[in-house]
C-alpha cells in the first residue's frame, strides 16, 4: 500500500468507525457484530501505526485515540474522579502471549500473577460510595465525564444501597457492568411484541437503552443486574491487588464477576481462558471474552507499564488515559456458520405486526441447532438484501437470538431476485398497512384467525389471566374444534364441550373448567393486560387498575384522568382512548361482563399518604432509601424515580442532586426527613 492509498483508507476507516461508535454507544443500535467492528478498528490502528504521516495528514482526531462516548441528552453530566478507560483486545493467542512478554520484560520477571475473569457484554458504570453509602452512579461517558444515572441504578434490586462491614473508605469509586439476563431479555421482547413494539436486537442494547430511560419507573420494571470488578478513585487506599479487591467486594456484600481466577504465569492464564470458554454459555450474562489483569497494583503502577494514551501517530503520549497496559481482553471469536435461506416466512403477531423470519437449512451453532433467524422487518431485509436461496452467515454470539449477519454474495444464484415483502397478511390476505413513520407492516383485520389465536393465547397467558392448562396447544385445539372464537367464549366452555377432546379426560375437563371459572375474579390489572391495549404492558395495566378500579370505569376514561397517571404521556393516553372508543372493544368488554367476569380491584389504599407520589434524593439522616420507600408504600403512597409536575413531594437529604434542582424549578414541595415523619404521623 502506498502512503497515498493509506491516507485514503485511514480517512474512510475513521468515518466508518466513528459512525459505528455513535450507533453503539449513544444510540444502542449497532449495525455491526462486535467482531466486524473490532476488525475495522484493528485495521485502522494498524494503518495509523504503519503510516504515521498519512494519519497525521488526515487529522489528529481519530476514534482509536478516544473512548466511545455514551453521553445523551437529559442527564446531568458528572466528572469521574479517576478516568474510566477501555481495554485493548485481541482474538489471537500469540498476541496474548506478547502481552505477557511485554510485562515480563518491563518487570524483569516471568513469574507474574494475573487474574482471569469473564468480560461481560453489558454497560459500564462507576458507582461512588461515601462512608459506605451509594451516592452516585455514572456511565462511562467519554471516559472523563459521564451521565448521572443514579436514580435508575438504584432500582437494581441486587445492588445494596450500603456496604456491609467496617472500616469503610471515606470515598470509593467502584466500576462494573450492568446487564440483563437472557430470560429477562426474552421476557421484555415478548412484552414488546405483545404491545406491538419492535424487539430489541440483544441484551446489551436493551440494557443500555434501559439505563438511559428518563423514567425510572420503567427501569424498575426491567430487572437490570450488576456485577462489580474494578477500582477507581479511593481514599484512603484499601487493598494492594485485584484479587484482594475482589475479596473485599464480596465482603462488602456487592455482586462480583464469576468465575474469578488468580493464576501464575502465562500457561495458567491460557488454561483459565480455556476453562472460561467451556463455562461461558452457562453464565447469567453474555460474555464475549476473558479479561486478564496483572494482579499486584504496585506492578500495575510501574513506570514502564501504566496506561496507553497514544495520539494518532502512535508516538506522542497524550494527556488522556485510554487503556491500561496491565490488562488485556482476550475475545472469543463469535460462533458463525454458513447456511442457506430456504424460505422467508411472515409471522403475524397479536397486534397484527408482520415479522419476517429466515427459514434456514439447519446448522449447528454454539451448541444448538439453528433453523430460523428473525429478519426484524422489511427495511432490515432490504438493507442486507437477503433473498430466498441465498447462502448466508449466521451468528450466535453476544446476540442470543441467532441473526443473519451477511449474505455471501459470491455464492448468489444469478437468477435470484430481491425479496418482495408481501403487501398482504399471509393468513387472512387482508392488505397490510403501515403507520406514518413506522417500520412495521400490520394486518388490520380484527378477525384475522392468526391474530385471534394470539390474542386468546395472550389472554390466558401467565402475565394475564394465568389460566392453568390453557396454553398455546389447548387454545389451538379449541379453535380448531370451533369451541371458542373469542375471549368471552373461554368463559362459556362446559365440561361436556371438553370431554371429546381427551380419552378419559373427565377429571382434566372438570379441573380446567373450574380453573377458568375461578379466574372470573382475577385481579383487574390481569384482565386489562390480557385485553392487550396498545402501549399497555403489565406495569401500565396496574396503573390503570389502581386509577379506574373497574372495567366500566376504564371504558369511561377521559384524557385528563389518564394524563394524571404518573408515567402516562400523551402517546399512551391516546392509545388507551383509541382502544376504548373502538366499538368492537366496547362490545368485547360488555360481553365479558355478561359472562360473569368480575375482576378484583386493587386494595384501596387508605393510608395517610394515599395517592401521593414521592421522589427520593440525597442521603437522609436516619433512613436508608429502601426504608423510606417502604414507609411511603405502607402508607399508601408511591415512589417514583424522576421528578415531574405530577410529583407531590421530593424527600431530600444531604447532597441531593439534580432532582432537587428540578423540583425547585417545577415548584414541587421539597421536604426533609423530619417533615416526612410528620406527614406519616
Ligand atoms: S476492567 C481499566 N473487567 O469492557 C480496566 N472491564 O472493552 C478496564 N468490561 O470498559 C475495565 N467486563 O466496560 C474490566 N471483567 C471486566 C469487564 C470489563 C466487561 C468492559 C468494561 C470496559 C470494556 C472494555
Amino acid at each position: 500500500m502506498s502512503p497515498a492509498e493509506a491516507q485514503k483508507r485511514i480517512g474512510e476507516l475513521r468515518r466508518e468507525v466513528a459512525r459505528h461508535d455513535e450507533l453503539y454507544y449513544r444510540q444502542a443500535k449497532p449495525e455491526l457484530a462486535d467482531f466486524d467492528y473490532d476488525r475495522l478498528k484493528a485495521e485502522l490502528a494498524g494503518l495509523e501505526k504503519l503510516f504515521p504521516e498519512a494519519a497525521h495528514a488526515v487529522g489528529d482526531d481519530t476514534p482509536t485515540a478516544r473512548v466511545g462516548d455514551d453521553r445523551t441528552e437529559g442527564f446531568v453530566r458528572v466528572k469521574h474522579r479517576q478516568a474510566m478507560t477501555t481495554l485493548d483486545n485481541t482474538y489471537d493467542e500469540t498476541e496474548l502471549r506478547e502481552f505477557h512478554a511485554r510485562l515480563a520484560r518491563a518487570l524483569g520477571t516471568d513469574a507474574l500473577a494475573y487474574t482471569v475473569e469473564p468480560k461481560i457484554d453489558g454497560v459500564a458504570v462507576s458507582l461512588t460510595f461515601e462512608h459506605g453509602r451509594l451516592t452516585r452512579a455514572v456511565t462511562r461517558g467519554d471516559g472523563e465525564e459521564g451521565d448521572d444515572v443514579t436514580a435508575n441504578v438504584r432500582t437494581i434490586s441486587g445492588l445494596p444501597a450500603a456496604l456491609k462491614g467496617k472500616p469503610l473508605p471515606e470515598l470509593i469509586e467502584i466500576r462494573g457492568e450492568i446487564f440483563l439476563r437472557e430470560e429477562e431479555f426474552r421476557r421484555i421482547n415478548q412484552l414488546q411484541d405483545e404491545s406491538g413494539e419492535p424487539a430489541y436486537a440483544n441484551p446489551r442494547n436493551l440494557a443500555a437503552g434501559t439505563l438511559k430511560q428518563l423514567d425510572s419507573r420503567l427501569v424498575a420494571s426491567r430487572r437490570l443486574e450488576i456485577v462489580l470488578y474494578g477500582l477507581g478513585f479511593c481514599t484512603p487506599a484499601v487493598v494492594g491487588s485485584q484479587s484482594a479487591f475482589h475479596d473485599l467486594l464480596v465482603a462488602w456484600g456487592l455482586p462480583v464477576v464469576s468465575p474469578f481466577r488468580l493464576v501464575h504465569g502465562i500457561e495458567e492464564v491460557w488454561a483459565a481462558i480455556q476453562e472460561l470458554d467451556r463455562l461461558r454459555r452457562g453464565l447469567p450474562y453474555a460474555t464475549d471474552g476473558a479479561v486478564v489483569k496483572l494482579n499486584a497494583f504496585e506492578q500495575q503502577r510501574h513506570p514502564k507499564i501504566g496506561y496507553r494514551g497514544m495520539a494518532a501517530d502512535g508516538s506522542v503520549e497524550a494527556a488522556r488515559k485510554l487503556s491500561p497496559r496491565w490488562a488485556c481482553a482476550y475475545k472469543f471469536a463469535p460462533d458463525r456458520a454458513e447456511s442457506r435461506v430456504r424460505d422467508i416466512t411472515i409471522q403475524v403477531g397479536r397486534t397484527g405486526a408482520l415479522t419476517p423470519v429466515a427459514e434456514l437449512e439447519p446448522v449447528l451453532l454454539a451448541g444448538t441447532t439453528v433453523k430460523r433467524a428473525t429478519l426484524h422487518n422489511a427495511e432490515e431485509i432490504a438493507r442486507k438484501d437477503v433473498r430466498i436461496g441465498d447462502a448466508v452467515l449466521v451468528e450466535k454470539a453476544g446476540e442470543i437470538i441467532p441473526a443473519v449477519v451477511a449474505v455471501l454474495l459470491e455464492k448468489r444464484a444469478a437468477t435470484s431476485r430481491p425479496y418482495a415483502f408481501p403487501r398482504e397478511c399471509p393468513v387472512c390476505h387482508t392488505a397490510a398497512v403501515r403507520g406514518a413513520g413506522e417500520v412495521v407492516w400490520r394486518c388490520p383485520n380484527p378477525r384475522c384467525p392468526e391474530k385471534v389465536r394470539r390474542r386468546l393465547e395472550h389472554f390466558a397467558a401467565k402475565g394475564s389471566l394465568d389460566i392453568d392448562g390453557l396454553g398455546e396447544e389447548m387454545v389451538a385445539l379449541l379453535l380448531e374444534r370451533g369451541l371458542i372464537q373469542s375471549i368471552p367464549d373461554i368463559f362459556r366452555l362446559t365440561v361436556e364441550d371438553l370431554l371429546p377432546l381427551k380419552k378419559s379426560g373427565e377429571v382434566w375437563a372438570r379441573n380446567l373448567i373450574a380453573g377458568i371459572s375461578a379466574r372470573r375474579t382475577a385481579d383487574l390489572w390481569r384482565v386489562i393486560n390480557g385485553l392487550g391495549l396498545p402501549q399497555v404492558g403489565a406495569a401500565a395495566a396496574k396503573d390503570l387498575a389502581r386509577t379506574f378500579r373497574s372495567l366500566e370505569a376504564l371504558m369511561a376514561a377521559r384524557e385528563e384522568d389518564l394524563l394524571r397517571i404518573e408515567g402516562f404521556g400523551e402517546k399512551t393516553a391516546a392509545a388507551v382512548l383509541g382502544w376504548v372508543a373502538e366499538p368492537a372493544n366496547r362490545a368485547l368488554v360488555d360481553e365479558l361482563l355478561a359472562v360473569g367476569l368480575k375482576p378484583t380491584a386493587p386494595q384501596a389504599t387508605g393510608g395517610p399518604l394515599a395517592g401521593k407520589t414521592f421522589v427520593l434524593t440525597g442521603t437522609l439522616p436516619s433512613l436508608t432509601r429502601e426504608e423510606a420507600a417502604a414507609k411511603i408504600e405502607a402508607a399508601g403512597g408511591k415512589v417514583s424515580g424522576s421528578v415531574s409536575r405530577k410529583t407531590h413531594y421530593v424527600l431530600a437529604g444531604e447532597e441531593a442532586g439534580s432532582k432537587l434542582e428540578k423540583a425547585r424549578a417545577l415548584g414541587v414541595p421539597v421536604i426533609d426527613e423530619a417533615e416526612f415523619r410528620r406527614l406519616l404521623a
